[in-house]
């Protein structure tokens, strides 16, 4: 059986805890009548409606209407998980978490994980430059990294010991063992090797900075050019994110996102001051990316290579991104070249044209029906129904009410049939249809 952390323990962690003092070492406050008052940090103002309660320990925004008490601030203020805000409020009121604590003790070797990766990652780091490794900071400057974005982005270098020795291991014991928990090592047939040799390293952090993994690139044209680390409890390579924590550092609000394939390409964007893209990691978009995404923010723009692949992915996106699409989401997509990522086309065209791909990125509203048509040209009645049925089952799945009703306006332009409503009934139609061929099932 799971202990949850006793809830007499988080009363009495909040009975100890002041939140105006909490949240005003974090933001500037300033006491208006019983209340404190701040410009809210959740979200973009001038004038301040952010309001924190002595008296109901609570914190309350008159403007986007976030509120909860000192556990909520922590989480989506210092985007702590429920677990470490606990921690976090005990240490700051010298309590001790009880011991027994199953999500605790998990937490502890998360913790573990983490701190190992963070050792390595400063080795790492130191290693790119050593004299001895100066091929690879040759090899950043060649790929056009500046000095400024090898910190920004910790980037480091491991180098050419492919086999640890037993004597390091003997003397080593504890690190060279959460060293093969976290992926660094791996033991093959009695010996210790290292994953990661002569490659580049990108650390791949959660939200707090806290390291969950490496993406390494090859500088010798080794295959595969680019190693991830292994899953780990703590490195799951189709939910994390290259470039998220980085991003939320440099943004106070995210307004926008753009979602691009590598890691070159993040850092070159972030180089041009274009500091809110992430990479996926190489893995192919899923459901549980887009929603992570769409909680951070409303609009996305997807900016995938311009290959093939690119353009498959580009509409695996959209056709998966429907039944998360609001009225207040925008979704949006860059095609590149031919041959061409967002790191090689800006070196090539200067980030002024990038931007432009930008500002005239395809709303999703445009690629649907570009790719609904291309093989169909509305010529006959029959074409006419296999397009409508398709466009009619992608729309149905949007949420948003507004977009919902625009793209079924455009539809029906299409089709020539100016009533919407139109629609909708052959929508019921095929709803009838369905359910009488059930009806027969359960009769037989
Ligand atoms: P690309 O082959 O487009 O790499 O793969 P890139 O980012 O342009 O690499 P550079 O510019 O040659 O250095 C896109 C992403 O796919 C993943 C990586 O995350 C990479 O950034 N990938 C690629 C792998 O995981 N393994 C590979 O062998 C290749
Ligand atoms: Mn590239």
């Amino acid at each position: 059986m799971l202990y949850k952390i006793p809830k007499s323990f988080i009363n009495e962690l909040l009975i100890n805890t002041n939140i105006v003092e909490l949240i005003s070492s974090k933001i500037n406050t300033i006491k208006k009548g019983k209340n404190y008052y701040s410009i809210c940090p959740f979200h973009n103002e001038k004038t301040p409606s952010f309001s924190i309660s002595f008296e109901k320990q609570f914190y309350y925004c008159f403007g986007c209407h976030v509120h909860g008490n000192a556990i909520d601030f922590l989480i989506n203020y210092e985007k702590m998980n429920f677990i470490e805000s606990i921690k976090e409020l005990s240490f700051l009121n010298g309590m001790k978490i009880p011991k027994q604590n199953i999500y605790f003790k998990k937490y502890l070797k998360e913790e573990n994980l983490h701190n190992t990766l963070n050792t390595i990652s400063l080795n790492y780091q130191k290693n790119i430059y050593k004299e001895k490794n100066k091929i690879a900071i040759k090899y950043l400057k060649y790929r056009g990294i500046n000095e400024k974005s090898i910190k920004t982005f910790s980037i480091g270098y491991s180098n050419n010991i492919k086999n640890v020795s037993k004597n390091y291991i003997k003397k080593n014991k504890n690190f060279v063992n959460n060293l093969i928990k976290s992926g660094i090592l791996y033991n093959e047939k009695n010996i210790v090797k290292n994953r990661f040799t002569e490659r580049i390293m990108f650390p791949i952090k959660n939200l707090q900075g806290k390291i969950n993994g490496f993406g390494a690139r090859s500088i010798f044209k080794k295959i595969p050019k680019y190693l991830n680390s292994p899953e780990t409890k703590i490195f799951k390579k189709k939910e994390n994110l290259y470039g998220l924590f980085e991003t939320y550092k440099y943004n106070k609000k995210i307004k926008k996102l753009l979602i691009v394939e590598g890691y070159f390409d993040v850092i070159t964007l972030f180089q041009n001051k274009i500091k809110y893209s992430i990479s996926i990691l190489g893995t192919s978009i899923n459901t549980n990316i887009i929603k992570k995404l769409f909680n951070i923010c409303n609009t996305l723009i997807y900016c995938y290579d311009g290959d093939n692949a690119g353009k498959i992915a580009s509409w695996k996106t959209l056709e998966i991104s429907l039944p998360y699409i609001k009225d207040e989401n925008v979704l949006k997509f860059i095609f590149l070249p031919k041959g061409e990522d967002p790191d090689s086309i800006i070196k090539k065209e200067g980030i002024k044209k990038f931007k432009n791909r930008i500002k005239n990125a395809v709303p999703m509203s445009k690629l649907l029906f570009k790719k609904l048509l291309k093989k169909n040209n509305l010529s006959n009645p029959e074409e006419k129904t296999k397009f409508s049925i398709t466009a009619i089952s992608m729309i149905e799945k949007i949420p948003g009410k507004t977009i919902k009703f625009f793209l079924k306006k455009i539809l029906g332009n299409k089709l020539g049939i100016l009533e919407i409503n139109e629609l909708s009934e052959y929508k019921i139609k095929k709803k009838n249809i369905v359910s009488s061929k059930k009806k027969k099932k359960i009769l037989v």
